[in-house]
């Protein structure tokens, strides 16, 4: 019923969000990925869209369903991942990172699985590319928020990301809380812009979306 109660406070604007963890593989069996469920970023999807925005969701693998009126892109790795965000990009009012980017992935792929042999293996990794970042650097009028998941130190963390990635808003959500965070129905998160400090109450994440989607709002108008 809250929902529906919502203005259509984002009719007409463009929303492009990013969703999941995702997957870097190894060999034809193995991946490396991390415990992002997508909950945070489906559910900003399904607001933005019952707000009345036209929205994309990049979605790395997830179990979710897409929520209605949502145009969903399938990716896998972090590459596929930067290539559909800058495929999408423009146009957009809003691009909201809510998806757990890989920040490394194996050196190599081997086409064949890779078979146990006695003593260690060790995996050469090489960093992916920071999506949001490169968007902060390419940015044109569009409104840019990211997300910082942190184990410690969450405000400066949170903040210095903020300056590093030229973003507007980073929703900064500290992974040691209780039940909050990765596959959570609920989260905790304090949404930090220039000179803004917000701390939302815990919540269920469609709840903590309408939150972050009240902040865009602001800084649309
Ligand atoms: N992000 C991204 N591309 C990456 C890594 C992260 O776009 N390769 C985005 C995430 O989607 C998130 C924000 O950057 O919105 C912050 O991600 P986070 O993992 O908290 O920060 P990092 O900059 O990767 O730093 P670290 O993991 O070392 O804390
Ligand atoms: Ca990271």
């Amino acid at each position: 019923a809250a929902l529906l109660a919502e203005d259509q406070d984002l009719l007409g604007r463009k929303v492009m969000i990013t969703a999941g963890g995702t997957q870097e593989p190894l060999d034809p069996v193995r991946f490396l990925s991390n415990h992002s469920s997508g909950k945070m970023g489906y559910a900003l999807a399904r607001i933005a869209a019952a707000r009345g925005a036209e929205v994309t969701l990049i979605s790395a693998p997830s179990n979710l369903t897409k929520p209605k009126g949502v145009e969903r892109i399938d990716v896998r790795t972090a590459a596929e991942m930067a290539e559909a965000v800058f495929k999408y990009k423009e146009g957009q009012d809003v691009i909201i990172m809510a998806a757990a980017v890989a920040d490394y992935r194996p050196k190599e792929f081997s086409n064949t699985k890779i078979k146990k042999k006695d003593g260690d293996l060790l995996i050469e990794l090489e960093r992916t590319e920071d999506i949001l970042a490169r968007l902060g650097k390419e940015r044109g009028n569009e409104i840019l928020v990211g997300f910082a998941a942190e184990s410690d130190n969450l405000l400066e963390n949170a903040q210095s990301k903020l300056k590093r990635k030229k973003a507007n808003l980073i929703v900064a959500n500290d992974i040691g809380a209780k039940d909050t965070g990765f596959a959570a129905d609920d989260n905790q998160v304090v949404i930090i812009g220039n000179d803004t400090q917000i701390n939302l109450p815990k919540a269920d994440k469609l709840e903590i979306a309408m939150g972050i989607l009240d902040e865009v709002v602001k800084l649309l108008n």
